[in-house]
């Protein structure tokens, strides 16, 4: 019997673990999220895909380490393992899809079988723990992430240097979820190009994260994405430009993106001065 367990930050290893379970016939009830699974959901299994995006610098998706910690105690002799991950090769190379050596480390004690693997050949340039030769452990999944797909698939030096910044800007936005969903602020403001609001959007619906879109020109939009609460206040002065904003509607969007309010007063003073000023 097959189990998939897997961790995922911001859905990608999660949609490949769907994937996989769905071309191999696994049902949904045996693919498990490792941040709810226990050690008990593993052992109805003789066969295990365990699956984890790398973050940080090679590191394990945050909800992989305390679940490792206890399966790698685990005696899971007779069974086999095979793993997949998500990664960056493109700005992560030299620690692309680490985190499945984590798990491959993590589990050397437990005297299970690892089956599967992948020609390193397939990955020029990327160096990383997981090599073991030619031969490597386990399954890359680079294409799960639109955009690293997209840049995976080209040669090098074949991106546009468009292209390129585009890519740069969807890293720094996934990170920007990223840091939401870990709590760092209620509410994200990007101003960016239409293509990647539209690749944003879909990863923030995949997720349930509201948003609201504030077109700025032809190139630019503002993209709002955050807590319900925070939407419903900015939706009360999204039909004006950031720069038409009273001094009390910019006071606010500046408090809900978590700014220094020390700062945000000094600058509320001087905007109601200088209005004020103006009208007297
Ligand atoms: C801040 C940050 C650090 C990352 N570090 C790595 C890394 O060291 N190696 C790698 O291969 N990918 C790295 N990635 C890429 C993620 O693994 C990739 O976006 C993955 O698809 C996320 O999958 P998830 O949504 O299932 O968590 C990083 C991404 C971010 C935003």
């Amino acid at each position: 019997m097959t189990g998939i367990f897997f961790g995922s930050t911001t859905g990608t290893t999660e949609s490949v673990a769907a994937r996989i379970a769905e071309r191999l016939g696994v049902a949904q009830a045996d693919v498990h999220n490792v941040a709810a699974a226990s050690v008990e959901d593993v052992k109805k299994y003789d066969l295990l895909l365990l699956g984890s995006s790398t973050w940080g610098s090679g590191e394990l998706q945050d909800d992989w380490p305390g679940f490792l910690d206890k399966l790698g105690k685990e005696d899971l002799s007779g069974r086999r393992v095979a793993l997949f991950g998500c990664g960056d090769a493109g700005i992560y190379s030299d620690t692309f899809c680490d985190a499945m050596a984590e798990i491959r480390d993590g589990l050397a004690s437990t005297g299970c079988t690892f089956v599967g693997g992948f020609d390193a050949e397939e990955y020029p340039g990327c160096g990383s723990r997981l090599g073991r030769g030619r031969q490597r452990v386990g399954r890359r999944e680079p294409h799960a992430d639109g955009v690293v797909d997209r840049r995976h698939r080209l040669k090098p030096n074949a991106m546009s240097a468009g292209d390129f910044s585009r890519y740069d800007n969807m890293k720094m936005l996934l990170h920007h979820i990223y840091e939401f969903r870990k709590g760092v602020r209620d509410l994200v403001l990007c101003t960016l190009c239409p293509t990647c609001a539209g690749l944003l959007i879909e990863r923030l619906r995949s997720q349930g994260i509201d948003y609201l879109l504030q077109p700025v020109t032809e190139q630019k939009v503002n993209l709002y994405f955050g807590k319900r609460s925070c939407l419903d206040a900015v939706q009360t002065f999204v039909d004006k430009p950031l720069n038409k904003l009273t001094p009390e509607e910019d006071f606010m969007l500046g408090i809900m993106l978590g700014y220094d309010i020390s700062m945000q007063c000094e600058r509320y003073c001087k905007r109601k001065f200088h209005l004020s000023g103006l009208i007297a």
